[in-house]
């Protein structure tokens, strides 16, 4: 994510761009007196370039590895390669561990079982339920999607799970509930980056409920035919491929059904520039950047990025009669 936070003072903008600049200004940071002043970036373009990293970490053996691979299901085509396993899993963001995209490593700190999910709010079977207990209740299959992030790199990823309108079916939503909010786990002891108090977290993202009973909308457990690793959101996130991917919360421990619109994380940073709906259109740009094209992860080739990135058919639909909401930022 490509957030800027002006606090005191800064570096010029002419130095906040390539990566080692920005890894080396964090370490100035950590290691001189001007604690408190920060300016998070990260750049993705630039990162374009980079090689992808050399070792994936490998998927943790975790009760649920003998169940994969998953029975493919061939509603959700691709129009694109699906992209190098070694890109999908060494490129990321999750800012519980780092502001930087090559955070494996510290990844692994996070333990993924025991697991919990709590689900509670306005529905009529509220439960905490482990990932591998709620694994069995569900449809498990798998599907090919594209993931658009808002700082416009994408890629295309087998996903394993399960749609998320089956978890919804299962805990009987009352009819007041209108919006899912959707918690990351909060750890500062294995998540350094949970410790710096100018974050709102924990991480949280949020959908309507017509949008969590779409088809598309679904729910993470693995990628590539295993168990998915850390770095990516295990033991589960979530994948709306419509949206912008800061929409698609990772190692999720908690999904409240309300009737109040929740307030993600990077909106509650910055909501000048990151809004609830974060559908994908090129034809409406970040304040700071165009959103026409995109860059595949692995690829130095730029290609145009498409109305809800593709989705149109699945999702138009849903946001019918919302004109006057800001859908696309
Ligand atoms: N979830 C949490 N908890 N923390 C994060 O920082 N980053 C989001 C999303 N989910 C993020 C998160 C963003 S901006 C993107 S683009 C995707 O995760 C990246 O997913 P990936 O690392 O699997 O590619």
């Amino acid at each position: 994510m490509y957030i800027k936070i002006k606090r005191g003072w800064e570096l010029p903008e002419h130095l906040a761009t390539p990566e080692h600049v920005f890894f080396n200004r964090r370490k100035f940071l950590t290691t001189s007196a001007a604690i408190g002043a920060m300016t998070i970036l990260s750049a993705c373009e630039e990162k374009q370039g980079a090689q992808a990293g050399s070792s994936a970490a490998p998927a943790e053996q975790d009760p649920s590895a003998s169940l994969y691979p998953f029975k493919r299901n061939e509603t959700y085509k691709l129009d694109r390669d699906i992209t190098d396993e070694q890109w999908a899993t060494t490129y990321n963001n999750y800012y519980e561990f780092s502001s930087g995209k090559r955070l494996v490593e510290e990844a692994q700190a996070l333990p993924i079982r025991p697991w919990v999910l709590t689900i509670d709010g306005m529905i009529d079977k509220p439960m905490q339920i482990g990932i591998d207990d709620l694994m069995k209740k569900m449809p498990l299959e798998e599907r090919l999607y594209r993931h658009r992030c808002v700082e416009t790199w994408s890629m295309a990823v087998p996903w394993s799970g399960f749609a998320l309108k089956e978890l919804v079916k299962l805990v009987e939503p009352k009819a007041e509930a209108k919006y899912l909010r959707l918690e990351t786990f909060m750890n500062p002891e294995v998540a350094g980056e949970q410790k710096i108090p100018f974050y709102p977290w924990p991480y949280v993202e949020g959908l309507t409920i017509e949008e969590a009973k779409n088809d598309l909308a679904f729910m993470v457990t693995g990628m590539y035919g295993k168990p998915a690793p850390k770095q990516n959101g295990a033991p589960l996130r979530i994948a709306l491929p419509w949206k912008y991917g800061f929409k698609s919360g990772k190692a999720l421990v908690r999904i409240t059904f309300t009737d109040e619109r929740p307030v993600n994380f990077w909106q509650a940073l910055q909501a000048n520039e990151y809004g609830f709906w974060a559908n994908v259109n090129p034809e409406v740009p970040h304040p700071r950047w165009s959103q026409a094209t995109e860059r595949v992860l692995g690829s130095d080739e730029p290609r145009p990025t498409l109305l809800y990135n593709g989705y149109a058919e699945f999702v138009a639909p849903l946001y019918a009669n919302l004109q006057n909401e800001k859908l696309f930022m």
